[in-house]
Order: C-alpha cells, then sequence, then structure tokens
C-alpha cells in the first residue's frame, strides 16, 4: 500500500525521535517516498542528516527555508502528501494542532492539510502528561475531526517512569498506515449528501422544540463517505459530536432550513443519506419576543414541518439513491416497510431505539435494513461507523446498479461496465 505514497514524516522533539528514524526507514523500505520535516526541537534530540541519509531527500525545518522560488514548501507539501503521520507527537505537538497554531513549518504544513488523505499521529510523552486531561481533551479535539491515532505502549520511560507514554513501534506505525491507505476508495467522485443531527424549532427567542440526536450517526456516514473518495456535503442541524474534516459543512437550524439545503443541492447529488432526526411538528407562530408566563396553562399550537425524504423521494430521478432513517420503539419492520414505499426512499434505515446501546447518543447502533419490499439485511450491534460503511457499501451497489442498467439503456451493444467509480461518473454523464 505504500509503494510509490508520498508520506510527510513529522518529527516533534521528544526523545521517541530516534525511533522516528526506524519509521522513515520503514516506509522508505516499503516504497513511499517519504519527507520529513522536523520541529527545531526534534533536531536537539536526532540530526536532520540522519533523515536526509534514510529518505534521500532534504528534511525541512525552518518555514522560511524556501529551496523552490516556484513553489511554497508547506504548502506543496501539503497538497502532495498521500498521507501524514506525526512521530513522536509531544503534548506541545498536539496543542498546536488542536488549536490550530502554525508557527513553525510542520504545523503550517498540517494547517495547509485539507483532511482529503489521512494523517497519522503517534503521541509519545511522559505517562503523567500524557493522562493529562488537556492533552486527552487534544486527541479527542483532533478525533474528531478525522484524525488517527497509533496510541502509545506501556512500559518504561526514558523519564524514569513506568506507564502508557512509549511511541508505538515503528512496525506498528508503518502497519496503521498501511491499513489506512488500503482503505477502499469506491466512492471516488460520487456526490454524497449527509444530514445530521437534531433540528431546533424556536417557540420565541429563547426556547424551542428538540430532540436528542447527537449527530453521531450522520457524522460517522460523511465521515466513511470522504474516506472511500466520495465529495460529500453534510447538512447538519444541532450537534454534540464534532462534524469530520473534508466535507462542505452546512450548518442548520429549523427542519425548514434543512428542507431549503438539502432540495438546492439534491439535483447535484448521486446518493443522500438522512440521518438527521427532523421534527415533525413546530410552533405554528414564533414569538419574536420572550413569551412571558400569565395563565396556569398555556398551549402551543404546532403544525406539520415539509417532510425532507417525502419531497426527496417525489422529485428523485432514477439513477439517485435516496435512504432515510426511521427510528422505532415497536413494530419497526411494520413501520419502515412503510416509510419506504410512501416517500419512494429506496432504502430505510431501521433502529429500535427502545434497544441498550441503539441510536441517540451512543457510539453504537444496529439497524436493520428494508426496501418498500421488506428486509435487506440486518446489522447487529457495532460502532457508527461500521455501520456507515455498510450502509455506504449498498447505497453505492444500488446506485452502480442504475448507472449499469442506464449505459445498456443508453449504449448500443456497449458493456454495462464493472460496478464503482468508474460507473457512477458514467451515470452522471448518462442522466443529466
Ligand atoms: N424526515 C424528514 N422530514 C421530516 C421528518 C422526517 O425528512 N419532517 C426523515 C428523517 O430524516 C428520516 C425519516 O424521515 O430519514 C424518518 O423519520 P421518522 O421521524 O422516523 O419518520 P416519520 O415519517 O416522521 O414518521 P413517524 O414520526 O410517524 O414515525
Amino acid at each position: 500500500m505504500l509503494q510509490g505514497k508520498t508520506v510527510i514524516l513529522g518529527v516533534t522533539g521528544g526523545i521517541a525521535a530516534y525511533k522516528a528514524a526506524a519509521v522513515a526507514s520503514k516506509l522508505t523500505q516499503a516504497g513511499a517516498d517519504v519527507r520529513v520535516v522536523m520541529t527545531a526541537s526534534a533536531t536537539k534530540f536526532v540530526a536532520p542528516l540522519t533523515f536526509q541519509a534514510i529518505t534521500r531527500h532534504r528534511v525541512v525545518v525552518d518555514t522560511f527555508d524556501e529551496e523552490d522560488a516556484a513553489v511554497i514548501s508547506h504548502i506543496d507539501l501539503a497538497d502532495r502528501a498521500d498521507a501524514v503521520v506525526v512521530a513522536p507527537a509531544t503534548a506541545n505537538a498536539l496543542a498546536k494542532l488542536a488549536l490550530g497554531l502554525g508557527d513553525d513549518m510542520l504545523s503550517t504544513t498540517l494547517l495547509a492539510h485539507r483532511g482529503r488523505t489521512p494523517v497519522l499521529i503517534a503521541p509519545a510523552m511522559n505517562v503523567h502528561m500524557y493522562a493529562n486531561p488537556i492533552v486527552q481533551q487534544h486527541m479527542e479535539t483532533l478525533r474528531g475531526r478525522g484524525v488517527h491515532f497509533v496510541e502509545p505502549g506501556e512500559g518504561f520511560l526514558a523519564c524514569g517512569y513506568t506507564g502508557k507514554g512509549r511511541m508505538a513501534e515503528p512496525e506498528q506505525i508503518a502497519d496503521k498506515l498501511s491499513a489506512l491507505l488500503a482503505a477502499p476508495r469506491d466512492l471516488d467522485g460520487v456526490r454524497v449528501l449527509v444530514t445530521a443531527g437534531a433540528t431546533v424549532e424556536r417557540i420565541d427567542p429563547v426556547r424551542y422544540l428538540t430532540n436528542d440526536s447527537s449527530g453521531k450517526m450522520g457524522f460517522a456516514v460523511a465521515e466513511a463517505a470522504r474516506a472511500r473518495g466520495a465529495r460529500v456535503t453534510l447538512v447538519a442541524g444541532r450537534a454534540d459530536a464534532q462534524p469530520p474534516a473534508g466535507v462542505e459543512l452546512v450548518r442548520v437550524e429549523s427542519a425548514q432550513d434543512m428542507y431549503d439545503a438539502v432540495l438546492a443541492r439534491f439535483p447535484e447529488t448521486d446518493i443522500v443519506v438522512k440521518a438527521a432526526a427532523v421534527a415533525d411538528y413546530r410552533p405554528a407562530a414564533r414569538a419574536d419576543r420572550k413569551l412571558k408566563k400569565s395563565a396556569d396553562e398555556m398551549t402551543l399550537t404546532l403544525e406539520r414541518t415539509p417532510d425532507i425524504l417525502k419531497e426527496l423521494g417525489a422529485r428523485k430521478r432514477p439513477d439517485q439513491v435516496l435512504i432515510g432513517f426511521a427510528a422505532e420503539t415497536h413494530d419497526v419492520a411494520q413501520y419502515a416497510v412503510l416509510k419506504a414505499a410512501s416517500k419512494r426512499a429506496d432504502f430505510i434505515v431501521a433502529n429500535d431505539v427502545s434497544q441498550p446501546g441503539v441510536g441517540f447518543g451512543h457510539d453504537t447502533n444496529a439497524v436493520s435494513v428494508f426496501t418498500a419490499d421488506g428486509l435487506v439485511e440486518e446489522l447487529p450491534l457495532q460502532s457508527k461507523r461500521s455501520v456507515a460503511d455498510r450502509l455506504l457499501t449498498i447505497g453505492r451497489e444500488a446506485f452502480a446498479a442504475r448507472a449499469a442498467a442506464a449505459n445498456a439503456g443508453t449504449s448500443t451493444g456497449a458493456s454495462a461496465g464493472a460496478s464503482g467509480a468508474s460507473s457512477a461518473s458514467e451515470a452522471r454523464e448518462t442522466s443529466t
């Protein structure tokens, strides 16, 4: 997987920097074109010449050390990289990355990296530094942006302590990077629109109706689609989770806002995944000023919101794939089949939210996928990311099958083509 890949190896200033030479060596031996960027502190531990000898490339340290007048080094490097590895990453490096500081060559390069290719970080530091909540919080922030980690190992640390903080072994780092690069790119060029989170329906300037959706399921779909090469638009309502990087993020509040945002983008979309929990009702009137209490009771009159999924079903072209969700507490199959038929959705992903570990707020989900004809597949309890990946495969297969059918209908004797990205782009050409 590493053959011919350009990998930026960021080396920051910790004692584990000496092990980064072995990382550079492993990646180079596996066929990668390794470009090392060191922080000034890292050069106190290992000489740049070590990495230069291993990678056969000049090591970059100084942001202003521009060798080639035609390019700006940190932008050029970030644009060309198939992957970025930071090993070791100190607590300071993690903080800078999480906060978006750019005060040296490595941090500016990482800022210029657009999140389309994997970033893998191998932290290494003292056990107490690693356990510090601020370090963990920075790692969480980065995870939320789609950054991957190879956790440090436990053992004897250079500082004399024993515990978690030792940089992962170079083999582990190289293996993890290979696995990340091996992720399928079967949605290359496919346009995926995902809705996520909860809508907010205002009662007055300080009060609203909403629901418990965390946004995690939709965000997992958006992240998985992006990792597989799709061009992703994420229309997100209120959500506690951090949206993934590398997607077009459209923030909305109400069901009406979501309706407008989704419908406007629908013609340029191949696959829609509607994971958002959309309010079915909203206050019939929104007060411009805060409502004051008076009587012992008050009645709030609600009116229906537009049904986005139903409208998409009505406008859907034959080549577009529409995947809706349904949160149910009973008669799951019956309702899901009815929803697929009445909203003209290709698939309804139903979850029984009365089950433990399923639905709102959890990192896991268990779903059943239905068409209007009945059950297609059951996905037992697993991470939302793996549910997302399977749903995208189901969507991609349906999309590719339609492209193949459209090609068979329009071409004279030409093969319909294989499933996947090539037929995906062909579908757009024939259908628009
Ligand atoms: N949905 C939508 N617009 C709405 C309400 C729901 O697009 N105004 C979408 C959701 O995003 C989801 C699907 O419809 O993909 C099913 O949502 P759900 O609330 O479970 O179904 P409803 O059709 O609203 O039916 P009910 O509330 O009666 O179960």
